[in-house]
């Protein structure tokens, strides 16, 4: 039986089979490992059923559910109900011709998935763009996911000048959401930038900034600081819900609100996750994608040392969920010890690569580097515009072999060929084609990957719901702080 093809009615389809042939994954192999994807398949279920992951708890030692496979399920009773996406909708509704821009603050997983859905939503030039044309959806900047200084001045004196703008020829003030995100409610990154933006705005006559907090829904003495603040402020609240980790979070209101922000189609990604989940529901190698995905690259790192996973889009727009990924993987998979306790140091390193820029930056390293690699590569079919290559200098006769080409079909022709001298090389690669680039297959592609760490977990028998290794910088970080504070 061949491995590593699995076409899906939506069109979306996951190709492993480079993963498999001489030198590399073997029937043999996966034979060997039926029992562990059995067993990985079972507990995925069991998480589906009861929200119990094998020796998670929480930040505080406390026992916590893992409740992210319920998301793409918009139902009573559920985190995702028709009440609390009406709720959404409306919000979105009201910025529109009325809220000149959003600024959303936050980082890790109160970011990255927002970053994803507004780069495919909107591209690029969103924000140079007039009303009309974002269709009433305001402009939306991003902050909070660093405490760089020179950016944080420079969006505060964007912000000021276009409000001196709209005062001088429209006489109205300037109306902007800060939408600040932070489920612990007091991520230093996200409050110092957003206290600095919104004391800057606040001082300006011509400036009119509302508060939104999405924060963790406890209240009274469990409420977040965030929380805490809204509720003294009066500000509008969104949930980070219970039991869902910041990197599985684009499904709920976390990143659900950047999409109602401008516009993107949150049931459509909502059903894409849906139906990828409900795919994924085979013990099956050759059935299940999720399992699929996340059984050969266990094997590739155990058994062919390839720890080490470059996450390549052939899509400008598809960079940020490259790098939500890298969270997602990172976070999820790397761990010093499994679930008994033992060091293992476990994990493949993300990294980050869009095609085709970067076959002229780190392919020479993909192809004759070191073989500790896998390559995730990510295929969009059909583009809204494919433009042909015109002949614009038909005196240049090299030009002309490229003349008449469609963009999609020559960046089609680039991925192909770096898959094509990989594979002849030995080297594991994968594709995964969207039919397009939609909120559909964007939700299915996200939980595809959600859902594939959950399997690896069970795989490396590792706890891919926490992150314990991010606690240890922080002591030195609050330590820094304390001095700064007492030398001034
Ligand atoms: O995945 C995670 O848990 C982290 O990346 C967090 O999302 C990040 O640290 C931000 O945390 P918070 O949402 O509490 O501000």
């Amino acid at each position: 039986m061949t491995y590593g093809y699995i076409k899906l009615p939506s069109g979306f389809v996951l190709d492993c089979r480079n993963f498999c042939g001489e030198n590399m994954i073997t029937p043999r192999d996966i034979e060997e490992f039926s029992f562990s994807v059995q067993e990985a398949a079972q507990a995925v279920d069991e998480l589906r059923r009861t929200g119990l992951a094998k020796a998670h708890v929480s930040k505080d030692g406390l026992p916590e559910k893992v409740l992210f496979t319920r998301l793409p399920y918009i139902e009573a009773g559920n985190i995702n109900n028709p009440e609390s996406i009406r709720r959404l909708k409306e919000f979105g509704q009201s910025l529109r011709y009325q809220t000149d821009a959003v600024i959303s603050f936050g980082i890790g997983g109160s970011f990255l998935g927002n970053k994803v859905i507004f780069d495919v939503h909107c591209g690029e030039f969103w924000n140079q763009l007039p009303p009309e044309a974002r269709n009433g959806y305001p402009k939306l900047y991003f902050s909070g996911n660093n405490m760089d200084p020179r950016r944080t001045e420079e969006l505060i004196a964007l912000i000021r000048s276009e409000a001196a703008v709209k005062a001088a020829h429209r006489g109205q003030p300037y109306r902007i959401v800060l939408v600040v995100i932070s489920k612990s409610g007091s991520t230093i990154d996200t409050m110092s930038t957003f206290m600095t933006v919104y004391q800057s705005l606040r001082e300006d006559i011509y400036i009119k900034p509302e508060v939104v907090a999405v924060t963790d829904p406890a209240a009274g003495d469990h409420a977040t600081l965030l929380g805490r603040l809204a509720a003294q402020q009066g500000w509008q609240r969104f949930a980070v819900p219970d039991g869902v980790g910041g990197r599985f979070s684009v499904f709920s209101e976390v990143g659900l609100i950047t999409g109602v922000t401008v516009g993107f189609d949150i049931d459509a990604f909502l059903a894409g996750a849906r139906s990828m989940d409900e795919a994924c529901r085979s013990a099956a190698l050759n059935e299940n994608p999720a399992l699929l995905n996340a059984s050969l690259k266990y094997l590739a790192a155990v058994k062919y040392g390839r720890d080490i996973e470059v996450f390549m889009p052939y899509a400008d727009y598809l960079k940020s969920t490259a790098e939500w990924y890298v969270q997602l993987l990172a976070e999820s998979l790397g761990k010093r010890r499994d679930r008994a306790g033992r060091e293992i140091f476990y994990g493949r390193t993300p990294t980050v690569a869009v095609g085709t820029t970067d076959m002229h930056a780190q392919t020479q390293q993909h192809q004759d580097g070191k073989k500790n690699k896998v390559l995730q590569f990510i295929r969009v079919a059909n583009w809204p515009s494919n433009p042909s290559i015109p002949n614009a200098f038909p005196q240049a006769p090299a030009l002309q072999d490229i003349a008449g080409i469609p963009l999609g079909e020559a960046l089609d022709a680039a991925l192909q060929a770096n898959a094509a001298a990989l594979t002849g090389d030995g080297r594991f690669n994968a594709t995964i084609t969207l039919p397009e680039l939609s909120p559909f297959h964007l939700g299915e592609l996200l939980y595809l990957l959600a859902l594939s760490v959950a399997y690896e977990g069970e795989l490396a028998n590792v706890n891919a719901y926490d992150q314990p290794g991010v606690e240890a910088y922080k002591k030195f970080m609050h330590e820094r702080l304390k001095q700064i504070k007492r030398r001034q």
